[in-house]
């Protein structure tokens, strides 16, 4: 099948790679001329595992990359829209991308095709294609207009594609949902599962299944699984809060109410709050299509609130480790919505960083990935950027955990300890054992668990932290005294 995508962010570079992975012909499609120049000189945009090994076996092959729109709907029977649905300032999602490739599409029709809308869009936003076709002379019997949402988690996108719980075709049209059935053939029917280069992380992966729906529900489809998940993990955010002033342990609840089938267990880790490019948005513009339908869905805005609130009470946890905040050397390990991304949009750990440097915080951070973007968002002032979690904690006043990298899950507590002036490690995201960490001698805040403090100074090591720390106040207030 020869199948354009336009636009080539996360959504559209990682379906066009993997549609070339199943054996078609694809024509990945970008505005931004620079991002096609640095694809064609073989760059890989973003950070994605298996993207770089999918585009080095395909480009060049079953995979282009074109600056033009009309050639590249010309070329191809199937167009996948797959372009920014920003947030507009009301929380709607602004579809003028959307809108701009659809009446460009319109221009180069000259055959049947079929387009799918594969950015989150809102319900209606199919008929408002196919109206946009219409008003621009393209006849009823020579386009369809399909829903085929994407399900992608950043960090394993490719894997998530390939093999994925489901495919969802809104189709209102035998014809259009039979190219699209084709084009999935080779996930559907297993046969790619068997020459796929891309390995599963389960033996003998099941066949996805196939739903298809009409556009409509297949629109609500995609807002409503992200309202869901984001519901989840706001609800175990609460709950946390709630095990944190009842002296309960998070942990100990999220294993026991996941144990019920009905329940389950993922999607149920407490932390700073959801961050990245699709849920906050996402959700904004679900509650706000709602509205304009005549329903107050106010449980979204609740989601919405905990989640805003749980970073301010992690705040609060820090001022109330720290005691006062001017000053104080922070380090800060993730900076990145979460671990196998490079992507800092609406991360909870950018906004943390935003709010210490207001309260006159001086930051040593740390990302594996994310640092370049980070710097883009961040102000240049008042922050250190680190090459490793160790340079982050040297010398620092307490260690801040903000991103679920695995590396910040297995860090080697001694040399951590040693380095930092003080013990004081605040995790956003519960990597570790509160009880092991108070054995290795650390004041240990996370989120729903009990904090356990080591009582006093007992070992050699321990007395070595006071000496950081006598050395580091000692500087301090000599320079203190100097600028004074
Ligand atoms: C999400 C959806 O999972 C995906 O299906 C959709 O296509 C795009 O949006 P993504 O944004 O990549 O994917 O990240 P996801 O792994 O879902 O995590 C979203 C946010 O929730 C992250 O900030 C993450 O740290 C947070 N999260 C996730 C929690 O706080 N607790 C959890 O238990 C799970």
């Amino acid at each position: 099948m020869r199948i354009a995508v336009i636009g080539s962010g996360y959504v559209g570079l990682v379906a066009g790679a993997c549609f070339a992975e199943l054996g078609h012909q694809v024509i990945s499609v970008d505005n931004d001329e620079s991002k096609i120049a640095r694809l064609q000189a073989g760059e890989v945009p973003i950070h994605e595992e298996h993207l770089p090994q999918l585009l080095a076996k395909h480009h060049g092959k079953g995979l282009e990359f074109n600056g033009k729109l009309m050639e590249a709907v010309r070329a191809c029977q199937v167009i996948f829209i797959a372009v920014g649905t920003p947030s507009t300032e009301q929380g709607t999602a602004d579809l003028s991308h959307v809108e701009a490739v659809a009446r460009t599409v319109a221009l180069a029709i000259d055959e049947y095709k079929v387009i799918v809308e594969k950015s989150t869009v809102p319900v209606f936003t199919s008929e408002w294609i196919r109206k946009v076709m219409l008003l621009n002379g393209v006849p009823a019997e020579q386009f369809d207009v399909v829903s085929n949402p994407e399900f992608l988690r950043e960090g394993s996108a490719v894997r998530d594609f390939l093999y994925p719980d489901r495919i969802v075709i809104g189709a209102d049209t035998e014809r259009s949902a039979s190219l699209l059935r084709e084009i999935y053939q080779p996930l559907t029917s297993g046969s790619y599962y068997s020459r796929g280069t891309i390995p599963s992380l389960i033996e003998a992966p099941p066949s996805p299944q196939l739903l298809v729906t009409s556009t409509k529900s297949a629109e609500l489809i995609k807002h409503a699984s992200n309202a869901f998940l984001a519901t989840k993990i706001s609800f175990i955010n609460a709950v946390a809060n709630i095990c944190e002033a009842a002296g309960a342990d998070v942990g100990e609840v999220c294993r026991g109410i996941g144990m019920d089938a009905r329940i389950g267990s993922k999607f149920l880790n407490p932390g700073i709050g959801y961050g990245g490019s699709c849920f906050p948005k996402d959700l904004k513009a679900f509650a706000s299509v709602a509205k304009e339908l005549g329903y107050d869905f106010r449980l979204l805005d609740e989601v919405m609130g905990i989640n805003e609130r749980q970073r301010q009470l992690f705040l609060r946890k820090v001022r109330s480790a720290l005691w006062t905040l001017k000053d104080k050397r922070i380090a800060v390990l993730g900076l990145a919505f979460k671990g196998g991304t490079d992507d800092v949009r609406e991360s909870p750990g950018i906004d943390l960083v935003k709010s210490l440097l207001k309260e006159g915080c001086a930051i040593r951070a740390f990302d594996p990935a994310a640092m370049q973007r980070a710097q883009e968002v961040l102000p240049n002032a008042g922050i250190t950027y680190c090459e490793s979690a160790y340079e982050a904690a040297s010398q620092a006043d307490a260690l801040l955990i903000l991103t679920d990298w695995q590396e910040f899950a297995t860090l080697n507590l001694s040399r951590l300890r040693n380095l930092l002036t003080y013990p004081i490690i605040l995790d956003g995201r519960n990597l570790y054992d509160p009880t092991t960490m108070a054995s290795e001698g650390f004041i240990y805040y996370s989120v729903g668990r009990p904090n356990l403090q080591y009582p006093s100074i007992r070992t050699n090591a321990d007395l070595a932290v006071t000496e950081n720390a006598l050395m580091s106040i000692k500087s301090r207030s000599s320079h203190a005294v100097a600028s004074s």
